[in-house]
């Protein structure tokens, strides 16, 4: 077989087989076949798209490229849960236990990565002592015992991909749907996921622009799970503006915490809820919808889902008496409010933006070695669809350099648009696909 040959098959609009998706991603995971011949193949893709069958196929070439995780030892369905990515989205820190405290086991892997915030992991890391440098025995352990364990990634799970979205991310071959679905899903099925959820985000905080292209790529995705055997559910839902008031690592703790006790906001809530119930489903729990919601609404209400968070964080290490008191976690050192300059509505709120502030504040990376200020960010106190009048308080800087806030405090003005007239509604959930 030559790399050649794919490329001129591609480029002409015909179907790659199986075995030639195998032995492209093998051989490009080996070393043995150049980046340009690869990006090559990708623009073609890019062009002429792939089916469902080369999509799926790609998908399991990437998951065996590498290790895959040997959840077996664990005993139930392990559901995966895994957001096309978001601003202020902590819905992670908050679905894993309740999900866990219903007996549903929730084996999570996770990474820091780039970006506004910190990851699952760093935004955890703001319990004194917590760690995900975990054995997998222990991590397998503690999934046994307490239904929920998250390490950091040391397998070298799918190898194909970190090559490929890297060079993807520098041949203008990236927003391509079998691309991005067969990335994506094959990180969660190296994972050791037996069923997937997936929570699609939609608007300008997020990597789909259009409702359009986010029903395509979750599409896309639940006919991956279904064709390679893990069944899996999209849920579409909105990143016009961040989800929840808090944007930033302990900020966010300090919410999920408070939803775990029914003091949260009610979009994060209710989006939890929605995530959760499909979980609850998949992992054979519930037999309707409704029914999951009340099981999961009912951990809130008992007690169980913040006690399983504190199991959760001190078999890792973490301090328990920081749970109990969130005052304890890592605090900045200005608190400054944001005053509204006008009067009316407020239509929009630059997730995107507001992304970018909290980061500049201290509170994301912008390149890998960056180190993160788990305490600084930003919590809103106006949302889409609120009344604000001129001097109101729109939101609140948390920073530890005061020669940040100026500039923070013009760009959140700079983000919220007040209108006189209230908007048309946008929906936080658009859609389900399964
Ligand atoms: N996220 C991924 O993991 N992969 C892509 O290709 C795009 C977004
Ligand atoms: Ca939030």
């Amino acid at each position: 077989m030559r790399m050649y040959d794919l490329i001129i098959k591609k480029r002409n609009g015909q179907e790659l087989s199986t075995e030639e998706i195998n032995y492209f991603i093998e051989n490009y995971t080996k070393g043995n076949i150049p980046d340009y011949q690869v990006s090559a193949l990708m623009m073609a893709i890019y062009f002429q798209k792939m089916n469902m069958r080369e999509t799926s196929a790609l998908t399991m070439a990437i998951v065996n490229s590498g290790d895959v995780l040997d959840l077996s030892k664990i005993e139930g369905i392990k559901v995966d849960k895994h957001s096309t990515g978001g601003v202020g989205d902590t819905t992670s820190l908050v679905l894993t236990p309740m999900v866990a405290a219903l007996g549903i086991p929730v084996a999570k892997m996770s990474g820091r990565g780039l970006g506004h915030t910190g990851g699952t992991i760093d935004k955890l890391e703001s319990f004194k002592g917590f760690s995900v440098e975990i054995t997998e025995d222990q991590f397998i352990n503690n999934v046994n015992t307490i239904k929920l364990a998250i390490m950091g990634q040391t397998a070298d799970l799918a190898p194909a991909d970190k090559k490929l979205y890297a060079l993807r991310d520098v041949t203008g071959t990236v927003d391509n749907i079998s691309l991005i679905s067969s990335s994506i899903m094959s990180k969660k099925i190296a994972a050791g996921a037996d069923a997937i959820v997936l929570d699609v985000k939609v608007g300008d905080g997020a990597f789909m622009k259009s409702y359009e292209d986010a029903k395509e790529l979750a599409q896309a995705m639940v006919s991956i799970g279904k064709n390679v055997g893990r069944e899996t559910i999209a849920v579409i839902s909105d990143m016009d503006q961040p989800l929840g008031l808090a944007i930033g690592n302990a900020l966010e703790v300090r919410e999920a915490m408070d939803t775990l006790v029914g003091k949260g906001p009610q979009d994060l809530l209710e989006l939890c809820l929605t995530v959760g119930s499909q979980m609850v489903l998949l992992a054979k729990k519930a037999s309707t919808v409704e029914e999951a919601r009340q099981m999961l609404l009912k951990t809130i209400e008992d007690g169980s889902a913040i006690r399983k968070f504190k199991e959760f964080i001190t078999a890792q290490g973490g301090s328990a008496e920081q749970v109990d008191n969130p005052d304890l976690l890592p605090k900045a050192k200005y608190v400054v409010e944001v005053k509204s300059d006008r009067a009316g509505f407020v239509t929009k709120i630059n997730a995107q933006s507001l992304g970018l502030i909290a980061m500049e504040l201290g509170a994301g990376r912008a390149t890998k070695e960056d180190v993160i200020d788990l305490a600084v960010g930003v919590v809103l106190n106006k949302k889409r669809g609120d009344k604000v009048e001129v001097g109101e308080t729109i939101a609140y800087i948390h920073a530890n350099d005061e020669s940040r806030i100026e500039k923070a405090k013009k760009d959140i003005l700079k983000n919220y648009v007040i209108s006189p007239e209230a908007a048309r509604n946008i929906p936080l959930i658009y859609d389900v696909i399964r």
